[in-house]
């Protein structure tokens, strides 16, 4: 092959070679200088034994319907309060997670490096524009919560973003662009996670360009070996945080970060712990909380049998109802535990339909899916933890997740739930907000976290304001 002066790149393409994946190479000629180098780079960077051994494990699928023969139970899950008691317990945690915010131990991250494939926005979904007024993006709505929590409590939080080749120019440009939104660039840092390469369906590599692999982000699971790589763990050490707060972009309701959750997990000494949210359609597509064997896990919708999705107790309500709606704390320690000397998570396989260059240099973009991209899970490190904590939260106030262009789990869906949650609280606040039936509100309503992060925030400062409701109202910054 011409111009493969350096040695190093000899032994890669023998090497790749000798795997069966030389086709790889198969436009060598037609590229320039540059194009042969990114290509070069990529294949260094993939551990080709480890996608050996994923091919190989293609057939049985992997471990995960395995666990599922061992001893399976419902979780211990902390419910929503409903005595005065319950209620009791849950201000007590809010109060020493508020302890833990005014001490300085906590840092967020929000997980924002996925393709975001279903929405189809040709930003970072962090971009996305979900103020159901103003058109606040997803991105904007975080900052403002994380600014408005480090104000509350006199410390300012770190903030750790999961990023990927996929998002990671784009994002650190929105940042720029907008100034971090209030916050101190000090405060936030961007961490890069790791690529896989996609494979077809026989398991040879796909080739995106002419000169390029097709690669995607390894999951959000590659956010803990992140926090190691890039330096995560790094900052909490030097600010003294020895908590994360962790969740995903596309939910915009989630209270980031939530000082109830923080205060179970302090008081419980958990390494991880988790929100979750009654699930009461068996079919709804949430992965959902279990014990397996005396360790909690969470299992994927797809892999839960359906007798056991539809299995219900006494009371009548699902069985496996604890659906998972990824957000997480955990401990740094258990945090470096886990990704010392490298990190195992297992590898889940999504068949997907994978746009690549077929054999004749042509651009396909297949309808089926014709290639599997290999991702890891963070919820894969729940069994790893020896002590967790599960808490119920109410789906209206803290579920709105961004994933379809369309229909359900939709910009519409997560836009009309956001306004009904602040319409809630106005009303709370004594403000008249109509309501139809359904609990929608008539009209629109859209509230700054910096102006209030939660209904009591708000009902204070509206007290006495006489404010009216005609068909939309924003309540923004004090200082916007
Ligand atoms: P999803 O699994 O829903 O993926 O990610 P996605 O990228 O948003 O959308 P699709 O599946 O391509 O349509 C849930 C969260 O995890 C993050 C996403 O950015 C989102 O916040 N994530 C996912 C990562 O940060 N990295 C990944 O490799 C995968």
């Amino acid at each position: 092959m011409d111009g493969m002066e350096r040695e190093d790149d000899r032994r890669l393409v023998a090497e790749v070679r000798a795997r069966g994946q030389g086709h790889v190479f198969r436009f060598w000629d037609a590229i320039s200088p540059e194009g042969r180098r990114r290509l070069l780079d990529q294949l260094a960077s993939v551990d080709f034994d480890q996608i050996d051994s994923l091919v190989r494990n293609l057939v049985d699928e992997g471990p995960h319907r395995a666990i599922l023969e061992r001893d399976v139970r419902p979780p211990d899950v902390i419910p929503l309060p409903r005595s005065p008691v319950e209620r009791e317990e849950r201000a007590r945690a809010r109060r020493e997670g508020e302890v833990l915010l005014a001490q300085g131990r906590v840092a967020v991250m929000t997980v924002a490096g996925g393709q975001g494939t279903r929405l189809g926005f040709d930003a970072p979904k962090g971009m996305f524009p979900i103020g159901p007024v103003t058109d606040r993006s997803l991105f904007r709505i975080h900052a403002e919560k994380i600014l408005a929590t480090g104000r509350r409590h006199g410390r300012p939080l770190l903030w750790l973003l999961l990023t990927s080749d996929a998002t990671h120019a784009p994002t650190v440009e929105a940042f720029e662009q907008e100034g971090f939104f209030g916050l101190e660039r000090e405060d936030v840092h961007f961490l890069p996670q790791r690529m896989m390469p996609s494979v077809d369906l026989e398991g040879a590599l796909l080739l995106a360009e002419k000169d390029a692999i097709s690669m995607s982000p390894n999951g959000h699971g590659g956010a803990l070996l992140a926090l190691r790589e890039r330096g995560g763990l790094d900052r909490m050490r030097e600010r003294g945080a020895d908590l994360l707060f962790y969740h995903q972009v596309d939910n915009p309701t989630v209270p980031v970060p939530d000082p109830v959750m923080l205060g179970y997990h302090g008081h419980a000494g958990a390494e991880m712990s988790s929100k979750v949210v009654e699930k009461t359609d068996p079919n709804e597509k949430v992965g959902v909380l279990a014990q397996v064997a005396g360790r909690t896990r969470v299992i994927e919708y797809s892999d839960l049998p359906q007798a056991m999705a539809e299995a219900r107790d006494t009371d009548g309500r699902l069985l496996f109802r604890a659906g998972s709606i990824a957000v997480h704390v955990f401990g740094r320690s258990f945090v470096e535990r886990l990704t010392e000397g490298g990190l195992s998570l297992p590898f889940h396989v999504a068949r997907k339909a994978i746009p690549h260059v077929d054999a004749d240099g042509r651009k396909i973009e297949p309808e089926r899916k014709n290639g599997i991209k290999f991702e890891t899970f963070v919820f894969d490190a729940l069994p790893e933890a020896r002590v967790t904590v599960s808490q119920e939260v109410d789906r209206r106030e803290e579920f709105a997740p961004v994933k379809n262009a369309e229909g359900e789990d939709s910009p519409a869906t997560a836009r009309r739930l956001l306004a009904d949650l602040y319409g809630r609280w106005l009303r709370a606040a004594g403000v008249e907000v109509p309501f139809d039936a359904e609990g929608h509100v008539v009209g629109s309503a859209e509230i700054s976290p910096l102006f209030a992060l939660d209904q009591e925030e708000c009902v204070a400062k509206l007290r006495g304001r006489g404010i009216r409701f005609h068909d939309t109202i924003v309540l923004a910054a004090p200082d916007a």
